[in-house]
């Protein structure tokens, strides 16, 4: 399935502004091109449904701010300026897009990294924003979640109070071992839907085991949701249909508190936001999620 260019004009204006500053372009035509010519590439290297309608390009924190003022990225980017060498860590980074809205937000860049399976996203990040890794140097750490070499731990990991007291050499890294148990804040968007049932279960033990053990620290994330938890027809392209498991919001809070982390140990929110995108063979909602420690 080509772009669908109809879905990129149509791009929020408050995304496009954060486009227009981050590049420092005010003409808009001209944002839009820049956008399509880096979608193209990156539908080269994988192509996510997410590429062909442009949703990559959809800031996800306007979304958490929907959620009210104490939303999940208010509280992470409270707990980022608050916590001493506090941590941020993307993972299914892409493009690192709601990593920079965080440093502009006044995340230390110092403290934010990316991961993602593609290291290939990452440097297409820089150029759709026009970066380079000197003038946005932010770790960017490439693995696949579900190999133990790159995460070894599954569920959570008791902080050491002693690696808390300092920031590690993130730019060396080339797993995400040496972080388990460090990071604050993590953000997952558009990921879990990706995978089966089992596999999302493994996902989020993976991600767990990173999550400081501190009181307030938390994963946060959107992806595919529904009233009801179920599997159902995902259309990637029309040759090419698969079968998604997709978690209701209640599903999603007994995953994450009794399951992945121990009953009553976490404080797990989850809100269905409704999406059209009928046209496209995608519709129903969004979920929109954070788990807390208590
Ligand atoms: C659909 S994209 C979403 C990207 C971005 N987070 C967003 O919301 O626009 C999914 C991302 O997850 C990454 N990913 C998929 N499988 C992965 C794995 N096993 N380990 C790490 N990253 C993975 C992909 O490379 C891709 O960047």
């Amino acid at each position: 399935m080509p772009l669908q260019l109809h879905r990129l004009e149509a791009l929020p204006q408050v995304d496009l502004d954060f486009f227009k500053e981050q590049l420092d372009l005010k003409n808009e035509a001209e944002v839009k091109a820049h956008i399509a010519r880096i979608a193209s590439k990156a539908y080269e290297i994988y192509s996510y449904r997410c590429i062909e309608l442009f949703t990559f390009a959809q800031i996800k924190t306007g979304l958490y701010d929907r959620m009210g003022p104490s939303s999940a990225y208010q509280r992470a980017l409270k707990l980022c300026s608050q916590r001493e060498n506090a941590l941020f860590l993307e993972f299914g980074t892409f493009f690192g897009t709601t990593l920079r809205k965080a440093v502009m937000d006044g995340v230390p860049v110092s403290r934010v990294i990316g991961s993602d399976l593609h290291s290939d996203f990452w440097e297409l990040g820089h150029e759709l924003f026009g970066t380079t890794p000197i003038t946005f140097p932010a770790a960017f750490i490439a693995g696949d979640a579900f190999d133990s070499a790159f995460i070894s731990a599954r569920g959570p990991v008791t902080t050491n109070d002693a690696d808390m007291q300092k920031v590690p050499d993130l730019q060396s890294l080339t797993s995400l071992i040496p972080l388990q148990g460090r990071i604050s804040a993590i953000h997952a968007s558009s990921v879990f839907h990706l995978f089966n049932e089992e596999k999302q279960v493994d996902l989020a033990r993976a991600i767990a085991s990173l999550l400081s053990s501190q009181s307030g620290s938390l994963i946060f994330g959107v992806q595919l949701g529904q009233e009801v938890a179920g599997v159902r027809e995902f259309v990637r392209r029309p040759t090419d249909q698969t079968m998604r498991f997709i978690h209701s919001p209640e599903s999603w809070k007994k995953l994450w508190d009794g399951n992945v982390f121990p009953a009553g140990s976490v404080q797990v929110e989850a809100k269905l936001v409704p999406i059209n995108l009928k046209d496209t063979g995608v519709d129903g909602s969004i979920l929109v999620w954070s788990c807390t420690v208590l």
